[in-house]
């Protein structure tokens, strides 16, 4: 277990066994390369023919240097210098975050690279750089092969002015957000066979308990009970039953909540509509919206802001079978709307129908939902970008900000009402797709007719959720986004 400390020391006087040293992007040298007296580390880096590019990173052993307490530097570029902020961090400390993993002691004068104003930022976005960058999934893996490499001390160093009570209280938040969100991670990339809706119900309750939040699980009776056809249809084709997953948090008093809500599918087969075997490679991450929303839930319970939060968290498997719906049933959702199913596979939509209007009923002030909901979203954003869309301007634009703060970027698509009539159904008050263009937007179109005039914004993931390759602080597979975009959020309501 990583243990954080934050001090104002001479980073040449640390004696740990690696001291990170930034360097800026010509290569320049960063705060505390040129307090080591006795040797040209600059000249040792750009030798190296490095140019300071974030991720950059040079290790030169302590020979015998004077006034130099550390075993060795390591001289880590990040970047051009008048782009220093949060998230070169960020970023940075995840490239090495592996290697200082096996080291006992590690210092950094890193987040002194950002202006003294964003010092605690600097120093929560290094300690989850750290945290996510060192992060591996190997439970499934058979033999150690490194499993026991976990960072050490890690002393982050900041400058004389810097507010240590503040950066200290930045270290603690750090590591929440990251914890969180490292388990968002763990519960995505769990294969499906090992996380149906009961069982992703009874991590949620487990995680609960240990840090003080109500937990109630409904059950496939109750769900029936209450009206809740959407997740009951997308969940009758598998053996493994539904559930949905409810939390809450009372941290501010009387105040309506703020709602939130995921995508809980924890295997998209298509159902009927059946994907071919490429497009089911990922889809035991077809939870990752449920699962960044636990995560949140995990983090604000253990920040305590002083806001109320309601999470519930629609959870089923979308197989095909001789139980499952059928193109051209019709669902009865909560709340009364009914649903025309064209397509088995447009399933995420009709469980958070369902969900969305559970939470309007709950009055809260907001609901933000997040879902890996279209492969559209993905074809107009790429990878990197959650889509945001909703039906209040002033709430995107705080969620869309919450996320630029966090290092979890999303960006606006339209509610062009001209697409509208394309969900309109022959025979139900809705139909489950739209045309193949425009696909995010009819899909967003189709949760708006949940929530009343409840303001909301709905968060497509589907292509941050999972990484086909490894990033700054992320290996390949779920990254647990958008987890620090949405507690930056509630952090900001409070
Ligand atoms: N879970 C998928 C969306 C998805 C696709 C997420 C690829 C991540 C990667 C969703 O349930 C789905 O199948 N959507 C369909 C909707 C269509 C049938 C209207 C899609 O995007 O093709
Ligand atoms: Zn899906
Ligand atoms: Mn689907």
């Amino acid at each position: 277990m990583a243990t954080f400390m934050f001090s104002i020391d001479r980073p040449t006087d640390l004696a740990v066994d690696v001291l990170v040293l930034p360097v800026f992007e010509g290569p320049e040298a960063g705060p505390g390369v040129k307090d080591v007296k006795g040797q040209d580390l600059l000249g040792l880096y750009e030798g190296a023919g490095l140019k300071g590019k974030r991720g950059e990173f040079l290790l030169v052993p302590n020979t015998g240097t004077d006034g130099l307490a550390a075993a060795a530097v390591l001289l880590l570029g990040v970047g051009a210098k008048g782009k220093a902020n949060a998230d070169a961090c960020r970023r940075a400390a995840g490239r090495v975050a592996r290697q200082l993993a096996s080291r006992r002691s590690v210092a950094t004068t890193l987040p002194q690279i950002v202006r003294a104003a964003d010092g605690p930022a600097a120093v929560q976005a290094t300690v989850e750089g750290l945290l996510l960058g060192s992060y591996r999934f190997d439970r499934y893996k058979s033999k150690a092969d490194g499993r026991e490499r976990q960072l050490g001390e890690v002393t982050l160093v900041g400058a004389g002015k810097t507010d240590a009570k503040a950066a200290k209280a930045a270290i603690a938040r750090g590591q929440v957000i990251a914890e969180s969100q490292a388990w968002a991670r763990d519960l995505v990339n769990t294969p499906a066979l090992d996380l149906p809706p009961a069982q992703l119900a009874r991590e949620a309750q487990a995680m609960a308990k240990k840090v003080g939040l109500t937990c109630k699980v409904w059950s496939e009776a109750e769900l029936a009970k209450g009206g809740f056809g959407g997740i009951l249809g997308v969940g009758q084709g598998s053996t493994r039953p539904p559930r949905m997953i409810e939390l809450r948090y009372g941290g501010g008093g009387k105040g309506a909540p703020i709602a939130l809500t995921g995508k809980g599918i924890a295997f998209d087969s298509g159902g009927l509509s059946i994907k071919d075997a490429q497009g089911m490679e990922w889809m035991k991450s077809d939870m990752g919206g449920a699962a960044s929303i636990l995560a949140t839930m995990r983090a604000i319970a253990l920040l305590k802001p002083k806001v109320n939060v309601i999470a519930a968290i629609p959870t089923a498997e979308n197989m095909p079978s001789g139980s499952a719906i059928r193109p051209g049933d019709v669902l009865h959702h909560r709340g009364g709307t009914t649903s025309e199913v064209l397509n088995t596979d447009a399933e995420g939509r009709l469980v958070l129908a369902d969900a969305l209007a559970y939470l309007t009923e709950q009055k809260p002030r907001v609901i933000i939902d997040t879902a890996t909901l279209t492969g559209a979203c993905m074809i107009a954003l790429g990878t990197d970008l959650w889509g945001a869309m909703g039906n209040d301007r002033g709430l995107i634009r705080d969620v869309l900000a919450a996320g630029q703060a966090a290092g979890e970027p999303g960006w606006e698509l339209p509610m062009y009402e001209p697409y509208r009539g394309l969900i309109d159904s022959d025979i139900a008050d809705i139909k489950n797709i739209g045309k193949r263009y425009g696909g995010a937007i009819t899909a967003a179109m189709f949760l708006r007719e949940f929530v009343g005039d409840v303001p909301w914004v709905h968060l497509d993931i589907a292509g941050p959720a999972f990484a086909d390759r490894g990033g700054d602080y992320w290996p390949k597979g779920a990254t647990g986004s958008p987890t620090r975009a949405l507690i930056a959020y509630v952090l900001s309501r409070a």
